[in-house]
């Protein structure tokens, strides 16, 4: 505790699932809980960061010390919000972002028909770390990486194809990651990587931003 390592500076986080709505009463979501993300959001202000959050659908009370929330349910709306704040000095994508949403939602809701299949069309959704890292000047870039299997290569790849300059990757499953109380964590940058041993959520996200001050000071502090 006592610890101010990211005073000063603006930190804006994503945290939770995203819902592609299909109809008025159904959508395609994930099983993130957003608790990983609200713990990390919770950190940079206990580090003194000032802290936006921007949450997709969760139910989940706004941590102490955050400076403003921002609720959004599509990742078009996730979007949209963390590039009005980009501004910020580090962006944590803690979001599980949906990848594809339906082309078309019905105004109405859907019918079942007799023995007949549904199909739905679904577009891409644009991926927001790497949209960051396009732009010219950026935050310094956060990602995370949940992994079934080939987590540290995987994380190695997304780091590069999306241009981050860390990675926090998780293996999912067996009581970690989504909708869990515990996580487990390794980092990964270009030239450094370190195991974050399973603890509660809280505990993880105070050593991640530990981690995340150190290299923002040694590259671009
Ligand atoms: O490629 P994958 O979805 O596994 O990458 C996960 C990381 O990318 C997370 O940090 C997530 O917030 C981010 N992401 C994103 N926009 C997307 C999909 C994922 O920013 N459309």
């Amino acid at each position: 505790f006592g610890d101010r390592s990211l005073a000063g500076l603006k930190v804006l986080v994503s945290a939770g699932p995203t819902y592609e709505d299909i109809d008025p009463v159904r959508f395609i979501g994930n099983r993130s809980s957003g608790r990983m993300g609200f713990a990390v959001a919770e950190a940079a202000a206990q580090a003194g960061a000032e802290v936006t959050l921007v949450a997709g659908p969760v139910s989940l009370t706004t941590p102490a010390g955050v400076a403003q929330r921002v609720d959004v349910r599509s990742a078009a709306q996730m979007h949209a919000a963390v590039l009005a704040a980009a501004q910020a000095d580090i962006y944590i994508g803690a979001a599980a972002v949906g990848d594809y949403r339906p082309l078309e939602v019905s105004a109405q809701k859907l019918k079942k028909h007799d023995g007949g299949e549904l199909t739905l069309r679904l577009g891409e959704n644009p991926d927001i770390l790497a949209s960051l890292s396009a732009q010219t000047a950026h935050p310094f870039l956060v990602g995370f990486a949940a992994e079934t299997h080939d987590v540290a290569s995987y994380a190695q790849g997304k780091l590069r194809h999306k241009g981050l300059d860390m990675i926090a990757a998780n293996q999912v499953g067996g009581g970690l990651g989504f909708e869990a109380a515990d996580n487990a964590l390794t980092l990964y940058w270009a030239d450094g990587t370190v195991e974050l041993p399973r603890t509660s959520k809280a505990e993880l996200a105070r050593r991640l931003i530990a981690h995340v001050a150190e290299r923002y000071r040694a590259t671009r502090g």
